[in-house]
């Protein structure tokens, strides 16, 4: 018998139990310290970009803006002359952009850049004048606004119908998974149930660690909880209800070490993407949504929708009828080399 053995024999029950609790605790302040400093020291964050403006982090802070205009262009109440803020803050990471000299030719910066022209298009195209801040901040764009450009670096947005929907289940697995794309404005029908539920068994062959699969989807079909819901989750302004939202979480109590204790956010992400390819796949439209709130208003959503504590939330779902035509945001892609490492 091993000496850990002999003490555990030793040792109360309960005082081993503390004892374990203590250890893996000091295990967790350790782990959660190293995330911590790593996330605080290289995101984003603007205490980061002013010292270091390291490209990956303009990088980001561009995709995030350009994305903001993409979705006010697709809206279907069109508001013209949006944006003042988002374009106030692209402008700026553009300049940071081009003071170190990063290359404009980069496939992020064009895409910036194209956006500003697909909002001069959008307004030309509705005869309403650019606002005069786009004309201000960003000239070069404005005077070569019709130059073609390469299609990776496509930006704006692009018409999504349902006609091209209807015959998903008979589609390959590469065409199906590159037709999905999020959309934000459903046809005025009902969800049928059944698709919703045949999703959810297509997505249980998600793989789990060490199979635990421990997801747990709640569906919400009442309105009043649907609209309280997204507007505590703050990512859906501007847009109607959907008819259906989803919540996805993991119950970490299948899970059993403190090694594991970002796995249910692993799991839960396969699980929400299998579910996403899965609603397309039974021709429903559909929109992962963040649960990336602050503590009070994640405890108000807790309640609101019954999530006990022990369930960490991992995305909700927009899901609706795919409308006759719809425009939703391009959402660039990076090229496959952009994001692959080897080492031979
Ligand atoms: C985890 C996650 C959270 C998201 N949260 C939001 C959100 O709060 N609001 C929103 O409009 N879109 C949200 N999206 C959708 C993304 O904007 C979208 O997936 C991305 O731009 C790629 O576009 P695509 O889904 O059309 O391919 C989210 C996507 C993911 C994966």
């Amino acid at each position: 018998m091993s000496v850990k053995q002999q003490i555990r024999k030793m040792v109360p029950k309960h005082a081993w139990r503390a004892l374990q609790r203590a250890k893996a605790d000091m295990k967790l302040k350790s782990y959660y310290s190293r995330q911590r400093k790593r996330f605080l020291s290289n995101c984003a964050g603007p205490w980061n970009s002013e010292q270091s403006e390291h490209s990956e982090q303009l990088r980001g802070t561009m995709v995030y803006y350009i994305h903001r205009i993409e979705k006010g262009l697709s809206h279907q109440c069109f508001r013209d002359g949006f944006g003042r803020s988002a374009f106030s803050e692209l402008k700026t990471v553009m300049e940071q952009w081009r003071k170190h000299s990063y290359p404009v030719d980069d496939v992020t910066y064009q895409v910036a850049q194209n956006v500003i022209r697909a909002y001069v298009h959008k307004h030309r195209a509705i005869g309403k004048p650019v606002p005069r801040f786009v004309g201000e901040w960003f000239p070069a764009e404005i005077a070569s606004a019709d130059k073609p450009y390469d299609s990776a670096a496509e930006a704006g947005t692009k018409t999504v119908r349902a006609a091209d929907k209807r015959n998903n289940a008979s589609s390959d697995y590469a065409t199906l998974f590159a037709g999905r794309t999020s959309v934000r404005e459903y046809a005025e029908m009902d969800v049928d149930k059944e698709k919703l539920h045949n999703a959810v068994a297509i997505a249980m062959k998600t793989p789990s660690v060490c199979n635990r699969q421990a997801y747990r989807i709640l569906f919400i079909r009442n309105p009043k909880f649907i609209e309280r819901a997204l507007t505590l989750q703050g990512g859906w302004r501007g847009y109607s209800m959907p008819p259906v939202l989803a919540l996805i979480s993991v119950d970490v109590r299948s899970f059993v070490s403190v090694e594991e204790r970002n796995e249910p956010y692993i799991d839960g992400g396969l699980f929400t993407m299998s579910f996403l390819t899965a609603l397309e796949y039974e021709s429903l439209a559909s929109c992962p949504l963040n649960t990336m709130m602050r503590a009070n208003q994640e405890q108000e959503i807790r309640k609101l929708l019954g999530v006990p504590d022990y369930e960490v939330l991992i995305a909700f779902v927009a899901i609706g009828n795919f409308p006759e035509s719809i425009e939703s945001p391009v959402s660039f892609r990076y090229r496959p080399e952009f994001v692959t490492r080897e080492l031979n």
